[in-house]
């Protein structure tokens, strides 16, 4: 099949790499988003034509897992990360990883009585980092420990697509929205209890930013709504009851189910978004801290939305 495929896409397609001198595969799961490769081995450099498919891959499908990295390095990791754009050290810097600080865990395990990791990344629908003035190209996932219950996988992460919810709406409102500017704030959403507070006082000094309602994607040109409940605080020109309002109705239409996608992760999974095409959201239905999970995450390819 094609992988320009952008509607519900189901099927495989082989194709032969060069350097790694074999034959891996992508399939599509039956959903606008989403992708597996399996057969790619990240430990071995990864030639150009390659890295050219898995990258024509992303900008489709928006959502890729690249399965079976059981045996990569930490410097493996993040030179794969470094071929979608510059990796950049994130401003929470309480749970990187020791030896790379561009390296941040995501987590549910203690030791000595405190979280090794972020817990609470993920708690409600968002796309990464939109209170940057360049957020982040992509965020690339590594999983290094999965819960398991009962042969049941736990912390799924769901995604859903922007691009395709921005493509729903009847022509009347997308030229209403197409020339709006949103004020995003990073305290807009932000609970203040939890693990993230001692984060707050760096949040603090964050200043507001603005991008488009409906951003432009730089790769493949699609439009996608660009809005969160909470983080995005207003609408140039518009009072802010209204601005809220229209915000939040279009922030829920794009995570109603036809958008969506669900990954079930496996230990050794390489995931990686592009957040402006989607938005996600962690499933937190496993157990603290016995149930152990265990996740690297590096963003990069900071661009400008507007
Ligand atoms: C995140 O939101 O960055 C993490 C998502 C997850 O842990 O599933």
């Amino acid at each position: 099949m094609s992988l320009a495929t952008q509607g519900a896409a189901q099927g495989e397609s082989q194709v032969n790499s060069g350097l790694q001198n074999k034959t891996f595969n992508i399939t599509f799961p039956d959903a606008v988003i989403g992708a597996e490769v399996t057969g790619l081995d990240l430990s071995k450099p990864l030639d150009d034509e390659t890295f050219a498919q898995i990258e024509k891959t992303f900008n489709e499908r928006s959502v890729v897992c690249i399965r079976d990295q059981n045996n990569i390095t930490a410097e493996q990791y993040i030179a794969f990360a470094k071929r979608f754009g510059n990796v950049e050290k994130n401003f929470l810097d309480n749970y990187h990883h020791p030896e790379h600080d561009e390296v941040l865990l995501v987590s549910n395990i203690q030791e000595n009585g405190k979280d090794i990791g972020h817990a609470d990344a993920g708690r409600v629908w968002h796309t990464d980092m939109s209170f940057m003035e360049c957020p982040p190209r992509a965020t690339i996932l590594y999983a290094l420990e999965v819960p398991v219950r009962d042969g049941v996988i736990r912390g799924d992460t769901n995604f859903a697509s922007a691009a395709a919810a921005y493509n729903l709406l009847p022509r009347e409102t997308k030229e209403k929205l197409d020339d709006l500017v949103v004020v995003h704030d990073v305290f807009g959403r932000r609970a203040k209890t939890g693990t993230g507070t001692q984060d707050n006082e760096k949040r603090k000094n964050m200043p507001k930013v603005k991008h488009p309602f409906v951003r432009v994607h730089p790769f493949t040109g699609r439009k996608c709504l660009y809005v969160s409940p909470g983080e995005c605080i207003g609408v140039e020109g518009m009072e802010e009851e209204d601005a809220v309002q229209l915000i939040n109705e279009h922030a829920k239409l794009i995570v109603q189910e036809p958008n969506c996608y669900r990954h079930k992760w496996q230990v050794g999974d390489i995931l990686m978004w592009d957040n402006c095409a989607v938005q996600h959201l962690a499933t937190f239905d496993y157990k603290w801290p016995d149930e152990r999970r265990l996740i690297w995450r590096i963003t990069v390819g900071a661009t400008k939305t507007m």
